[in-house]
């Protein structure tokens, strides 16, 4: 083979890459159209959102498309040296692509992955080899400072006084007071929010002092049992507790700052539930014992006992506690009773 030929091939291989957009982050982006500074590459996360902060040289892009796993979840028209977004994550791996386009062609890729871990998923407990959490505030952020404010100021602090009248009251909050809320915004953008996460109480939780700064004390039911103390007394006193709410996992259901469902959960309850429990979706667990019938519906009907609710598995059982072994709602003693709060006729088929 000559070596014009060799050029020519080379050359052939080399439009091809450059042809089919999104494959290749090697050979793009050589003169540093745009520069990741956060996060690094393989970082954990708990919840759903990541922040990403790009460095763009003056006037190179027009367009940044950030991708998660293949699917586009943000476009960007920069107009500054630094552009600052937050992207969802999936539970589990994320593949995350960034674009920079510019009239129309691909300039610039960087591609970097991030798992997202979730207590509710046994797939998802443990993060893949290599990957490691990043804690962002341990670190030197200079890069950050000419625009945000890096330590909290005494307006983070709030009153448990304020926290709760606030969220009594409904006041509106003047957010921007806080200087988590340039950062991080977007956490509360969800229909229910917490009580303390909704007027940026954020240092109720996560203490400045800690290590890792702005770390939670553990077992987080402390920190819960600070606000809520009235319910864990309540609990306390009930013979049987639910696992999960008795190992100092709250947040195991619970999103402490805000999510799509009441209560804050991370999903709605049935789903909530059956992803430990996986067995007892079909109602067969409710009827086997009692009547001659497959199943039991355990969503999609109006609960009985709660008007306006949805019937689901915390129609019959307390999430929390409960006076009964199997965590029965209103602490009833036998099966049968639990039947007649909802069956006032009789039941057919009764074994
Ligand atoms: C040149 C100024 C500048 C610098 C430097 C800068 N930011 Fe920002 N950042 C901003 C502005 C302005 C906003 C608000 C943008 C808006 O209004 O949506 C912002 C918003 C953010 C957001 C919220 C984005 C969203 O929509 O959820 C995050 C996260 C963020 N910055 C992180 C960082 C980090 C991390 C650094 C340092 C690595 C950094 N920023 C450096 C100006 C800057
Ligand atoms: C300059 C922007 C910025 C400001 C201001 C900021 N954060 Fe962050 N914070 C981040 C970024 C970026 C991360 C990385 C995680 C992510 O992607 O959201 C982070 C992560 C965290 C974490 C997870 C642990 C860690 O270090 O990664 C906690 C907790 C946290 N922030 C709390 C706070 C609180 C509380 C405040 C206000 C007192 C605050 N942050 C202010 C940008 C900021
Ligand atoms: C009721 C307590 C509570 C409040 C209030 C709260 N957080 Fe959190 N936050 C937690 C817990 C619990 C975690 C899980 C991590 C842990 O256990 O250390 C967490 C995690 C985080 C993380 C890491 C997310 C990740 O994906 O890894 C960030 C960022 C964060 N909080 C920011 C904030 C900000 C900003 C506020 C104020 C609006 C706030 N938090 C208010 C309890 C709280
Ligand atoms: C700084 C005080 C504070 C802390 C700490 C706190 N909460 Fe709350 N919580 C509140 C306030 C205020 C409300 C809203 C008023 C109310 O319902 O009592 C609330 C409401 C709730 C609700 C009811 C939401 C609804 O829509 O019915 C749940 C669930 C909840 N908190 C769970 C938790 C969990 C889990 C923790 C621990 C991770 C926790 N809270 C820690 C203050 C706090
Ligand atoms: C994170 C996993 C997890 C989630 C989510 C979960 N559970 Fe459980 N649940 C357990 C474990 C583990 C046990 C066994 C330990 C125990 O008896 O408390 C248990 C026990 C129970 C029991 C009592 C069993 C008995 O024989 O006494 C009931 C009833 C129950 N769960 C209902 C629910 C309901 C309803 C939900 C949804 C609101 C739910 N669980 C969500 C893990 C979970
Ligand atoms: C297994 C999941 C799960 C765990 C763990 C859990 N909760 Fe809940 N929690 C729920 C569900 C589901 C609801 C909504 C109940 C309903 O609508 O019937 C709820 C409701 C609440 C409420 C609203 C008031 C009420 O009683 O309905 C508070 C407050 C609360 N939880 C606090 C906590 C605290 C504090 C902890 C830790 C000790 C905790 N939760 C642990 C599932 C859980
Ligand atoms: C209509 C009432 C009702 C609904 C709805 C319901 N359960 Fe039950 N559940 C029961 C009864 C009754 C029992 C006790 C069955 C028996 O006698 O063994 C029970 C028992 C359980 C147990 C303990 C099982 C054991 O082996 O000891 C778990 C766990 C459980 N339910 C979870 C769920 C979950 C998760 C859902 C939602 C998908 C749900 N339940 C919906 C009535 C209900
Ligand atoms: C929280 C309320 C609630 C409790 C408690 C409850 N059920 Fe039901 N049950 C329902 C609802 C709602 C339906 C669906 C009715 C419909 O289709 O409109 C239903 C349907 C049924 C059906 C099939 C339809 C029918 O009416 O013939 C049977 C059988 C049944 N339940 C048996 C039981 C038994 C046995 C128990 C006690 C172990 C029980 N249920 C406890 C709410 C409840």
């Amino acid at each position: 083979m000559s070596v014009k030929s060799i050029f020519y091939i080379t050359f052939f291989l080399l439009s091809l890459v450059l042809a089919s957009e999104g494959h290749c982050d090697s050979h793009l982006n050589r003169q540093n159209i745009f520069t990741l500074n956060y996060p690094p590459d393989k970082t954990i996360m708990e919840f759903e959102l990541l922040s990403i902060s790009l460095k763009i040289s003056q006037d190179s892009v027009d367009l940044i498309s950030a991708n998660v796993n293949d699917v586009e979840k943000i476009r960007i028209f920069p107009d500054s040296e630094f552009e600052c977004f937050s992207i969802p994550l999936e539970i589990g791996t994320n593949r995350i692509n960034l674009t920079a386009i510019k009239e129309d062609r691909l300039i610039g890729e960087i591609i970097f992955n991030v798992f997202r871990r979730s207590d509710l998923e046994s797939k998802f407990k443990e993060p893949p080899a290599g990957f490691k959490k990043d804690y962002f505030h341990m670190k030197e952020n200079s890069q950050c400072a000419p625009c945000h404010i890096m330590e909290p100021t005494g307006a983070d602090k709030k009153s448990l006084q304020m926290i709760f009248s606030a969220s009594e009251n409904k006041a509106v909050v003047d957010a921007s007071s806080s200087t988590c809320y340039s950062c991080h915004k977007r956490i509360i953008a969800y229909p229910f929010v917490h009580g303390p996460a909704s007027v940026w109480s954020c240092l109720s939780c996560h203490d400045p002092q800690a290590e890792p700064k702005y770390s939670v004390k553990k077992p987080v039911t402390k920190i819960c049992l600070s606000c809520h103390l009235e319910h864990m007394e309540k609990w306390n006193a009930k013979k049987y507790f639910h696992g999960p709410s008795n190992t100092g996992k709250c947040s195991i259901c619970h999103n402490p700052h805000a999510s799509e469902n009441p209560s804050s959960l991370f999903k709605p309850i049935w789903d909530l539930c059956v992803s430990c429990h996986i067995d007892k979706g079909d109602g067969r667990h409710i009827v086997e014992g009692y009547v001659n019938t497959d199943s039991h519906p355990t969503h999609g009907k109006p609960d009985p006992l709660r008007e306006g609710k949805e019937l689901t598995c915390a129609s019959c059982h307390n999430s929390h506690a409960s006076d009964s072994p199997k965590l029965w709602r209103l602490d009833i003693e036998t099966g049968i009773a639990l039947c007649k709060e909802c069956h006032r006729k009789p039941i057919k088929n009764i074994r």
